[in-house]
């Protein structure tokens, strides 16, 4: 399937200059997107993972059904202020703006191997951001997965320790 064809890109938003890569046209045809959600599962299977994290919003598309998938539970990165219970909290840079990330402090157990799962690898900001986190917990990061990879934004050079997969790369 030509994921690139059913993938909207959108000139100048939400900034001009940024090439705004639409997954909501992916989500809206059932059968491409389960067979991207295979296909991501296909290129994690040597992993060993517990848990999946994903971070808000665009992480819980693709982490919450690879979780499914795989038969592991599945980890709610958000925003500052979302998390009900006690969470530790940690500032990143975006492509676009700046944020603070938070995860609940009992959501991953000391030594689980967790997969990062998001639609897009940018900056790589909200990955690393998202590592710290896990780390803090004491969780293992064994890699990060995504649909969408900017190439040219080179995020994969902030996350040497980790393995980095995408489904898609574009330039
Ligand atoms: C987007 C995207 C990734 C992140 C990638 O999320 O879904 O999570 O930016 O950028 P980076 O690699 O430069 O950090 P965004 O923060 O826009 O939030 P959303 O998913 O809630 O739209």
């Amino acid at each position: 399937m030509n994921f690139k064809e059913i993938i909207r890109v959108i000139p100048d938003f939400p900034q001009p200059g940024i090439s705004f890569k639409d997954i909501t046209t992916l989500l809206n045809n059932g059968e491409a997107y389960r067979q991207a959600i295979d296909e991501l599962k296909a290129l994690v299977a040597h992993l060993k993972i517990d848990i999946i994290a994903g971070p808000e919003a665009r992480g819980f598309v693709v982490g919450a059904p690879l979780a499914y998938a795989l038969g592991v539970g599945f980890v709610p990165i958000r925003k500052s202020g979302k998390l009900p219970y006690e969470t530790i909290e940690v500032g990143y840079d975006l492509e676009y703006g700046k944020d603070k990330l938070a995860v609940h402090t009992d959501a991953i157990k000391p030594g689980q191997n967790v997969l990062i799962a998001d639609d897009l690898l940018a900056t790589g900001g909200t990955i690393a951001t998202s590592v710290s986190l896990i780390e803090q917990l004491g969780g293992k990061v064994v890699g990060a997965a995504f649909l969408i990879e900017l190439v040219e934004l080179a995020g994969r050079n902030k996350l040497t320790d980790i393995e980095v997969i995408s489904l898609l790369n574009y330039e």
